[in-house]
């Protein structure tokens, strides 16, 4: 465990008593003056600093019909590494793509962290494993600051584990249903939002910075958060940004839709 960037024992100890929960514990300390991602185009890739994917993505869904996970939460859909202009790299290292997830995380000892995946980290088709594994096949190994040259102790797929700990961290602390509920949103098959009511709402948990959000036509079923991130991806400072991609949904007349138990798929051009 652990990255080449640090060693302590004191935090050794704490982790080996809070594994599943605190791996963050183990994560490496980068130098304060380490240049936030995306600021500067002539620093290199090293493991404290995110490079080309520097913007970092927390993505939500919300499913409605299908509906996925609890009626009063927004559902993860990833952690995605973009460049510093919105395009992305995917699927960068074969070696590294992984059909057991699960496995992974119960041989790592991440029940906790497992049982909150099955909650709010939901496939729309209801194959979760699947769902998680092309998370992190197409992004998670896109992300240069978790490579496993970055860690002393490497202990095979620890990055995987890592990754989506730090996934579900962040989602903890964007609640979208809550955000759009505090500003008087509330999902309703008859009401509409205009997509500035929609932005202010979510700004006011982001640094006042509006998230992308996604529309099919004119429902609303996604939000991406975005960061630039200071140091390693496990244990560096998240910054949120700008957004870098501009909404595709209408300027009026946005449906935000209460979660039912209907058949069709609502959700095209799924990342
Ligand atoms: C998961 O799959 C990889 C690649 O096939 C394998 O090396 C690894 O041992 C598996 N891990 C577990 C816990 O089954």
């Amino acid at each position: 465990m652990g990255f080449k960037t640090i060693a302590s024992t004191g935090m050794l100890a704490l982790s080996a008593t809070h594994f599943a929960s605190s791996v963050v514990a183990d994560a490496p300390t980068c130098p304060n003056d380490t240049p936030l991602s995306c600021s500067t185009s002539t620093e290199e890739a090293s493991c404290c600093f995110n490079t080309p994917g520097g913007s970092l993505l927390l993505t939500q869904f919300w499913d409605y019909d299908p509906a996925t996970g609890p009626s009063d939460s927004w559902t993860i859909h990833g952690l995605w590494p973009d460049n510093c202009d919105g395009t992305y790299e995917e699927f960068c290292d074969e070696s590294r793509e992984y059909s057991n997830i699960t496995s992974i995380l119960q041989d790592q000892g991440r029940t906790e962290l497992l049982s909150y995946m099955t909650k709010y980290w939901k496939d729309y088709s209801g194959d979760d494993e699947s769902f998680w594994e092309h998370e992190w096949n197409k992004h998670g190994t896109c992300i240069n600051t978790i490579e496993p040259d970055c860690y002393t102790d490497y202990t095979p797929q620890e990055e995987v584990g890592d990754y989506l700990q730090k996934t579900v961290d962040l989602f903890k602390t964007l609640n979208t249903y809550k955000a759009f509920a505090d500003a008087g949103i509330k999902p309703s098959s008859s009401k509409t939002y205009t997509l500035s009511e929609i932005h202010d709402a979510l700004a006011a948990i982001h640094d006042d910075f509006a998230p992308y959000v996604g529309c099919d036509g004119d429902y609303l079923n996604e939000a991406w958060y975005f960061y630039y991130v200071r140091g390693n991806l496990i244990t560096g400072q998240y910054e949120p940004s700008e957004k870098l991609t501009q909404s595709n949904c209408p300027e009026s007349g946005i449906k935000y839709m209460p979660k039912s138990n209907g058949q069709e798929s609502t959700c095209p051009n799924r990342r």
